[in-house]
Protein backbone atom coordinates (compact mmCIF):
# COMPACT_ATOMS: atom_id res chain seq x y z
CA UNK A 1 0.00 0.00 0.00
CA UNK A 2 1.23 3.52 -0.87
CA UNK A 3 0.91 6.05 1.51
CA UNK A 4 1.63 9.71 1.61
CA UNK A 5 3.37 11.58 4.16
CA UNK A 6 0.04 12.41 5.92
CA UNK A 7 -1.05 8.60 6.06
CA UNK A 8 -3.13 9.37 3.22
CA UNK A 9 -3.73 6.29 0.84
CA UNK A 10 -3.22 6.89 -2.52
CA UNK A 11 -4.57 4.58 -5.17
CA UNK A 12 -5.53 6.90 -7.74
CA UNK A 13 -3.60 7.72 -10.59
CA UNK A 14 -4.89 10.74 -13.35
CA UNK A 15 -2.51 10.36 -16.26
CA UNK A 16 -2.57 12.79 -19.26
CA UNK A 17 -1.86 11.13 -22.67
CA UNK A 18 -1.79 14.47 -24.23
CA UNK A 19 -1.66 17.96 -23.30
CA UNK A 20 -3.13 19.33 -26.60
CA UNK A 21 -6.99 19.78 -27.00
CA UNK A 22 -9.21 20.79 -29.86
CA UNK A 23 -11.49 23.21 -27.35
CA UNK A 24 -10.34 25.88 -25.52
CA UNK A 25 -12.44 26.36 -22.84
CA UNK A 26 -11.93 29.92 -21.48
CA UNK A 27 -11.31 28.29 -17.67
CA UNK A 28 -8.47 25.74 -18.66
CA UNK A 29 -6.68 27.52 -21.88
CA UNK A 30 -5.77 30.37 -23.38
CA UNK A 31 -6.83 31.11 -27.11
CA UNK A 32 -3.49 31.31 -28.41
CA UNK A 33 -1.76 28.57 -25.95
CA UNK A 34 1.53 27.41 -27.96
CA UNK A 35 3.31 25.68 -24.89
CA UNK A 36 2.94 22.41 -25.94
CA UNK A 37 4.85 19.63 -25.52
CA UNK A 38 7.56 18.48 -27.53
CA UNK A 39 6.77 14.89 -29.33
CA UNK A 40 10.29 13.43 -27.93
CA UNK A 41 9.45 14.34 -24.45
CA UNK A 42 6.17 12.22 -24.70
CA UNK A 43 6.41 8.99 -22.65
CA UNK A 44 5.41 6.04 -25.10
CA UNK A 45 2.56 3.04 -24.57
CA UNK A 46 5.58 1.11 -23.26
CA UNK A 47 7.20 3.47 -20.88
CA UNK A 48 3.54 4.21 -19.55
CA UNK A 49 2.66 0.75 -19.07
CA UNK A 50 5.68 -0.12 -17.40
CA UNK A 51 5.99 2.82 -14.66
CA UNK A 52 2.07 1.73 -13.82
CA UNK A 53 3.15 -1.53 -13.40
CA UNK A 54 5.79 -1.02 -10.70
CA UNK A 55 2.72 1.62 -9.33
CA UNK A 56 0.25 -0.96 -9.61
CA UNK A 57 2.92 -3.29 -7.75
CA UNK A 58 2.65 -0.75 -4.56
CA UNK A 59 -1.09 -0.64 -4.90
CA UNK A 60 -2.64 1.63 -7.69
CA UNK A 61 -6.26 0.38 -8.47
CA UNK A 62 -7.64 3.33 -10.46
CA UNK A 63 -6.18 4.76 -13.18
CA UNK A 64 -8.26 7.71 -14.91
CA UNK A 65 -7.04 8.72 -19.06
CA UNK A 66 -6.86 12.33 -19.29
CA UNK A 67 -5.15 15.41 -21.71
CA UNK A 68 -5.87 17.97 -22.84
CA UNK A 69 -7.99 15.72 -24.68
CA UNK A 70 -7.41 12.28 -24.46
CA UNK A 71 -9.04 10.90 -27.31
CA UNK A 72 -6.34 13.06 -29.44
CA UNK A 73 -3.74 10.71 -28.57
CA UNK A 74 -3.51 8.50 -31.02
CA UNK A 75 -4.16 4.66 -30.58
CA UNK A 76 -5.12 5.29 -27.11
CA UNK A 77 -7.56 2.19 -26.87
CA UNK A 78 -4.15 0.28 -27.57
CA UNK A 79 -2.95 2.24 -24.58
CA UNK A 80 -6.43 1.29 -22.42
CA UNK A 81 -6.00 -2.67 -23.59
CA UNK A 82 -3.24 -2.63 -22.29
CA UNK A 83 -3.64 -0.57 -18.71
CA UNK A 84 -6.63 -2.44 -17.96
CA UNK A 85 -4.88 -5.91 -17.87
CA UNK A 86 -2.12 -4.78 -15.28
CA UNK A 87 -2.71 -7.18 -12.08
CA UNK A 88 -4.41 -4.43 -9.88
CA UNK A 89 -5.22 -1.93 -11.92
CA UNK A 90 -9.36 -2.15 -11.36
CA UNK A 91 -10.93 0.92 -12.66
CA UNK A 92 -9.79 2.59 -15.98
CA UNK A 93 -12.03 5.54 -16.75
CA UNK A 94 -11.78 8.43 -19.03
CA UNK A 95 -12.52 12.02 -18.39
CA UNK A 96 -13.13 13.79 -21.96
CA UNK A 97 -14.63 16.66 -23.99
CA UNK A 98 -16.75 13.84 -25.92
CA UNK A 99 -16.10 15.87 -29.21
CA UNK A 100 -14.58 12.60 -30.51
CA UNK A 101 -16.75 10.14 -28.66
CA UNK A 102 -18.74 9.12 -31.38
CA UNK A 103 -16.19 7.51 -33.64
CA UNK A 104 -13.65 6.02 -30.21
CA UNK A 105 -16.67 4.91 -28.18
CA UNK A 106 -16.76 1.12 -29.25
CA UNK A 107 -13.18 0.68 -29.71
CA UNK A 108 -12.53 1.88 -26.11
CA UNK A 109 -15.54 0.34 -24.42
CA UNK A 110 -13.82 -2.91 -25.87
CA UNK A 111 -10.47 -2.20 -24.75
CA UNK A 112 -11.64 -2.31 -20.63
CA UNK A 113 -12.47 1.16 -20.17
CA UNK A 114 -15.84 1.59 -18.26
CA UNK A 115 -16.46 4.59 -16.81
CA UNK A 116 -16.88 8.23 -18.80
CA UNK A 117 -16.94 11.44 -17.74
CA UNK A 118 -17.87 14.22 -20.29
CA UNK A 119 -17.46 17.74 -20.29
CA UNK A 120 -20.38 19.58 -21.22
CA UNK A 121 -21.14 22.89 -19.48
CA UNK A 122 -24.35 24.06 -20.93
CA UNK A 123 -27.20 22.85 -23.56
CA UNK A 124 -27.46 26.05 -25.22
CA UNK A 125 -25.00 25.90 -28.73
CA UNK A 126 -24.05 29.69 -28.39
CA UNK A 127 -23.12 29.52 -24.78
CA UNK A 128 -21.07 26.44 -25.22
CA UNK A 129 -19.51 28.27 -28.38
CA UNK A 130 -18.61 31.12 -26.09
CA UNK A 131 -17.09 28.83 -23.39
CA UNK A 132 -15.62 26.41 -25.51
CA UNK A 133 -14.46 28.95 -28.34
CA UNK A 134 -15.60 26.34 -30.65
CA UNK A 135 -19.18 25.27 -31.79
CA UNK A 136 -18.74 21.97 -29.97
CA UNK A 137 -22.44 21.38 -28.72
CA UNK A 138 -23.80 18.91 -31.42
CA UNK A 139 -20.82 16.58 -31.59
CA UNK A 140 -21.01 16.46 -27.67
CA UNK A 141 -24.32 15.16 -28.10
CA UNK A 142 -23.91 13.11 -30.37
CA UNK A 143 -20.68 11.17 -28.26
CA UNK A 144 -22.96 11.08 -25.45
CA UNK A 145 -25.37 8.96 -27.36
CA UNK A 146 -23.27 6.89 -29.37
CA UNK A 147 -21.63 6.21 -25.77
CA UNK A 148 -24.55 4.98 -24.28
CA UNK A 149 -25.91 2.58 -26.86
CA UNK A 150 -22.19 1.29 -26.85
CA UNK A 151 -22.70 0.37 -23.69
CA UNK A 152 -20.93 2.58 -20.94
CA UNK A 153 -23.60 2.61 -17.80
CA UNK A 154 -21.92 5.04 -15.95
CA UNK A 155 -21.86 8.38 -17.50
CA UNK A 156 -21.27 11.30 -15.45
CA UNK A 157 -21.43 14.60 -17.10
CA UNK A 158 -18.91 17.59 -15.44
CA UNK A 159 -20.80 20.69 -15.69
CA UNK A 160 -18.23 23.78 -14.67
CA UNK A 161 -20.27 26.45 -13.02
CA UNK A 162 -18.87 29.54 -13.97
CA UNK A 163 -20.08 33.25 -12.79
CA UNK A 164 -23.25 33.38 -14.76
CA UNK A 165 -24.41 29.88 -14.92
CA UNK A 166 -27.76 30.15 -13.86
CA UNK A 167 -30.27 27.83 -11.73
CA UNK A 168 -32.26 27.94 -14.98
CA UNK A 169 -29.09 26.60 -17.09
CA UNK A 170 -28.63 23.80 -14.14
CA UNK A 171 -32.17 22.98 -14.04
CA UNK A 172 -31.83 22.40 -17.73
CA UNK A 173 -28.82 19.97 -17.46
CA UNK A 174 -30.49 18.33 -14.81
CA UNK A 175 -33.70 17.14 -16.89
CA UNK A 176 -31.26 16.34 -20.01
CA UNK A 177 -29.53 13.90 -17.47
CA UNK A 178 -32.81 12.27 -15.78
CA UNK A 179 -33.90 12.18 -19.51
CA UNK A 180 -30.64 9.74 -20.08
CA UNK A 181 -29.68 7.90 -16.99
CA UNK A 182 -26.22 10.57 -16.66
CA UNK A 183 -24.98 11.48 -13.40
CA UNK A 184 -24.32 15.18 -13.09
CA UNK A 185 -21.96 16.85 -11.70
CA UNK A 186 -21.00 20.72 -11.09
CA UNK A 187 -18.04 21.84 -10.18
CA UNK A 188 -16.58 25.17 -9.02
CA UNK A 189 -13.39 26.66 -11.06
CA UNK A 190 -10.17 26.53 -9.96
CA UNK A 191 -7.74 29.37 -10.12
CA UNK A 192 -5.18 27.11 -12.45
CA UNK A 193 -3.10 29.72 -14.96
CA UNK A 194 -4.14 33.13 -15.68
CA UNK A 195 -7.30 32.01 -17.82
CA UNK A 196 -8.74 29.47 -14.47
CA UNK A 197 -8.06 32.75 -12.54
CA UNK A 198 -10.26 34.75 -14.84
CA UNK A 199 -13.68 33.40 -15.36
CA UNK A 200 -15.48 34.26 -12.37
CA UNK A 201 -16.36 31.74 -9.25
CA UNK A 202 -19.92 30.24 -8.46
CA UNK A 203 -20.28 28.75 -4.80
CA UNK A 204 -21.81 25.80 -5.24
CA UNK A 205 -23.05 25.57 -1.48
CA UNK A 206 -25.84 27.43 -2.11
CA UNK A 207 -26.98 26.02 -4.73
CA UNK A 208 -26.78 22.22 -3.63
CA UNK A 209 -29.36 23.42 -1.11
CA UNK A 210 -31.75 24.80 -3.73
CA UNK A 211 -31.26 22.00 -5.42
CA UNK A 212 -31.82 19.82 -2.67
CA UNK A 213 -35.41 21.21 -1.71
CA UNK A 214 -36.38 21.47 -5.31
CA UNK A 215 -35.75 17.68 -6.19
CA UNK A 216 -36.36 16.15 -2.62
CA UNK A 217 -32.83 14.60 -2.89
CA UNK A 218 -30.92 12.94 0.05
CA UNK A 219 -27.03 12.51 0.64
CA UNK A 220 -26.10 9.43 -1.96
CA UNK A 221 -23.19 7.36 -3.04
CA UNK A 222 -22.30 6.78 -6.95
CA UNK A 223 -19.41 4.67 -7.84
CA UNK A 224 -15.72 6.52 -8.39
CA UNK A 225 -12.72 7.51 -6.38
CA UNK A 226 -13.31 11.05 -6.76
CA UNK A 227 -13.73 14.60 -4.81
CA UNK A 228 -17.45 14.75 -5.56
CA UNK A 229 -20.49 14.66 -2.83
CA UNK A 230 -23.54 13.11 -4.23
CA UNK A 231 -27.42 13.83 -3.82
CA UNK A 232 -29.65 11.35 -5.15
CA UNK A 233 -33.18 11.37 -5.83
CA UNK A 234 -35.03 8.89 -3.14
CA UNK A 235 -35.82 6.08 -5.89
CA UNK A 236 -32.23 6.36 -6.89
CA UNK A 237 -33.28 7.55 -10.21
CA UNK A 238 -31.58 10.48 -10.35
CA UNK A 239 -27.53 11.43 -9.01
CA UNK A 240 -26.05 14.65 -8.31
CA UNK A 241 -22.65 15.82 -7.39
CA UNK A 242 -20.84 18.36 -6.64
CA UNK A 243 -16.66 19.12 -6.36
CA UNK A 244 -16.63 22.07 -4.04
CA UNK A 245 -12.61 22.56 -4.18
CA UNK A 246 -12.97 26.02 -3.10
CA UNK A 247 -16.18 26.16 -0.69
CA UNK A 248 -15.67 23.35 0.72
CA UNK A 249 -12.03 21.40 0.03
CA UNK A 250 -11.47 17.45 0.08
CA UNK A 251 -7.74 17.36 0.46
CA UNK A 252 -7.78 15.50 3.90
CA UNK A 253 -9.38 12.42 1.71
CA UNK A 254 -7.12 12.87 -0.75
CA UNK A 255 -5.81 9.52 -2.95
CA UNK A 256 -4.48 10.66 -6.08
CA UNK A 257 -1.26 12.05 -8.06
CA UNK A 258 -1.32 12.67 -12.02
CA UNK A 259 1.27 12.05 -14.18
CA UNK A 260 2.08 14.41 -17.02
CA UNK A 261 2.28 13.46 -20.84
CA UNK A 262 6.01 14.17 -20.58
CA UNK A 263 6.23 11.80 -17.30
CA UNK A 264 6.15 14.41 -14.83
CA UNK A 265 4.52 13.17 -11.74
CA UNK A 266 2.47 16.34 -10.19
CA UNK A 267 1.75 15.44 -6.28
CA UNK A 268 -1.05 18.26 -6.35
CA UNK A 269 -3.24 19.59 -8.42
CA UNK A 270 -3.21 22.85 -6.80
CA UNK A 271 0.63 22.77 -5.65
CA UNK A 272 3.42 22.66 -8.23
CA UNK A 273 5.64 20.26 -6.13
CA UNK A 274 6.51 17.51 -9.18
CA UNK A 275 9.21 14.66 -9.76
CA UNK A 276 10.45 13.65 -12.93
CA UNK A 277 9.56 9.98 -14.03
CA UNK A 278 11.07 10.60 -17.92
CA UNK A 279 14.91 10.77 -17.26
CA UNK A 280 15.18 7.51 -14.96
CA UNK A 281 12.69 5.89 -17.18
CA UNK A 282 15.36 6.89 -20.23
CA UNK A 283 18.39 5.91 -18.29
CA UNK A 284 18.20 2.69 -17.39
CA UNK A 285 16.50 3.18 -14.11
CA UNK A 286 15.41 -0.52 -12.64
CA UNK A 287 12.24 -1.20 -11.40
CA UNK A 288 13.43 -1.39 -7.88
CA UNK A 289 14.54 2.30 -8.50
CA UNK A 290 11.22 3.82 -9.91
CA UNK A 291 10.09 2.22 -6.57
CA UNK A 292 11.59 3.81 -4.53
CA UNK A 293 11.60 7.15 -6.24
CA UNK A 294 7.53 6.89 -6.43
CA UNK A 295 7.89 6.37 -2.54
CA UNK A 296 9.75 9.49 -2.19
CA UNK A 297 7.78 10.89 -4.19
CA UNK A 298 4.55 10.30 -2.44
CA UNK A 299 5.84 10.77 0.79
CA UNK A 300 6.53 14.63 -0.56
CA UNK A 301 2.40 15.04 -1.48
CA UNK A 302 1.60 18.54 -0.23
CA UNK A 303 -0.93 18.68 2.16
CA UNK A 304 -3.32 20.72 0.43
CA UNK A 305 -3.99 23.66 -1.79
CA UNK A 306 -4.05 26.99 -1.14
CA UNK A 307 -6.27 28.04 -3.97
CA UNK A 308 -8.08 30.92 -1.96
CA UNK A 309 -4.68 31.93 0.15
CA UNK A 310 -2.51 32.07 -2.74
CA UNK A 311 -4.51 32.18 -6.03
CA UNK A 312 -1.61 33.56 -8.43
CA UNK A 313 0.90 30.80 -7.18
CA UNK A 314 -0.21 27.87 -10.10
CA UNK A 315 1.51 28.59 -13.13
CA UNK A 316 0.20 25.03 -14.32
CA UNK A 317 -2.79 25.29 -16.96
CA UNK A 318 -5.60 22.83 -16.48
CA UNK A 319 -5.07 21.38 -19.99
CA UNK A 320 -1.61 20.09 -18.80
CA UNK A 321 -3.29 17.24 -16.21
CA UNK A 322 -6.79 17.41 -17.52
CA UNK A 323 -7.77 18.56 -13.59
P1 LIG B 1 -14.41 9.86 -10.52
O1 LIG B 1 -14.91 10.30 -9.20
O2 LIG B 1 -13.48 8.69 -10.42
O3 LIG B 1 -15.49 9.61 -11.51
O4 LIG B 1 -13.51 11.02 -11.19
P2 LIG B 1 -13.26 12.58 -10.93
O5 LIG B 1 -14.52 13.27 -10.65
O6 LIG B 1 -12.18 12.70 -9.92
O7 LIG B 1 -12.65 13.00 -12.36
P3 LIG B 1 -12.97 14.16 -13.42
O8 LIG B 1 -11.86 14.09 -14.41
O9 LIG B 1 -14.32 14.04 -13.95
O10 LIG B 1 -12.83 15.48 -12.58
C1 LIG B 1 -13.92 16.31 -12.22
C2 LIG B 1 -13.41 17.57 -11.59
O11 LIG B 1 -12.85 17.27 -10.33
C3 LIG B 1 -12.32 18.30 -12.40
O12 LIG B 1 -12.56 19.68 -12.35
C4 LIG B 1 -11.07 17.97 -11.63
O13 LIG B 1 -10.10 18.96 -11.76
C5 LIG B 1 -11.60 17.91 -10.22
N1 LIG B 1 -10.72 17.09 -9.39
C6 LIG B 1 -10.46 15.77 -9.55
N2 LIG B 1 -9.58 15.37 -8.63
C7 LIG B 1 -9.27 16.47 -7.88
C8 LIG B 1 -8.40 16.69 -6.80
O14 LIG B 1 -7.71 15.82 -6.32
N3 LIG B 1 -8.33 17.95 -6.30
C9 LIG B 1 -9.06 18.96 -6.80
N4 LIG B 1 -8.94 20.15 -6.23
N5 LIG B 1 -9.90 18.79 -7.84
C10 LIG B 1 -9.98 17.56 -8.37
N1 LIG C 1 -11.65 24.62 -12.70
C1 LIG C 1 -12.47 23.55 -12.51
N2 LIG C 1 -12.64 22.57 -13.40
C2 LIG C 1 -11.97 22.67 -14.56
N3 LIG C 1 -11.95 21.85 -15.62
C3 LIG C 1 -11.08 22.39 -16.52
N4 LIG C 1 -10.57 23.55 -16.05
C4 LIG C 1 -11.11 23.75 -14.83
C5 LIG C 1 -10.97 24.76 -13.84
N5 LIG C 1 -10.16 25.83 -14.02
C6 LIG C 1 -12.73 20.62 -15.74
C7 LIG C 1 -13.19 20.31 -17.14
C8 LIG C 1 -13.30 18.80 -17.14
C9 LIG C 1 -12.61 18.36 -15.88
C10 LIG C 1 -11.69 17.23 -16.06
O1 LIG C 1 -11.94 19.51 -15.39
O2 LIG C 1 -14.41 20.89 -17.44
O3 LIG C 1 -14.64 18.36 -17.11
FE1 LIG D 1 -5.47 16.36 -3.32
FE2 LIG D 1 -4.22 18.58 -3.96
FE3 LIG D 1 -6.66 17.99 -4.95
FE4 LIG D 1 -6.36 18.68 -2.42
S1 LIG D 1 -6.00 19.95 -4.24
S2 LIG D 1 -7.60 17.01 -3.17
S3 LIG D 1 -4.40 17.69 -1.91
S4 LIG D 1 -4.73 16.92 -5.35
Amino acid sequence: MLLDGFGRRVDYLRLSVTDRCDLRCSYCMPEGFKGYEEPRHWLSFDEIERLLAVFARLGLKHVRLTGGEPLLRKNLPDLARRLAALPGIDDLSLSTNGTQLAKHAARLHGAGVTRLNVSLDSLDRERVRAICRRDALPRVLEGLEVARSEGFHLIKINMVAIAGTTDEDICAMVAYCMERGFVLRLIETMPLGETGRGIGFLNLRPVRERLRQRFGLVDGVVPGGGPARYLVSPDGGFQIGFITPISQHFCATCNRVRLGVDGVLHLCLGQNDAVDFRTPLRSGCTDAGLEEMLRAALNSKPWRHEFSERPQQMVRFMSSTGG
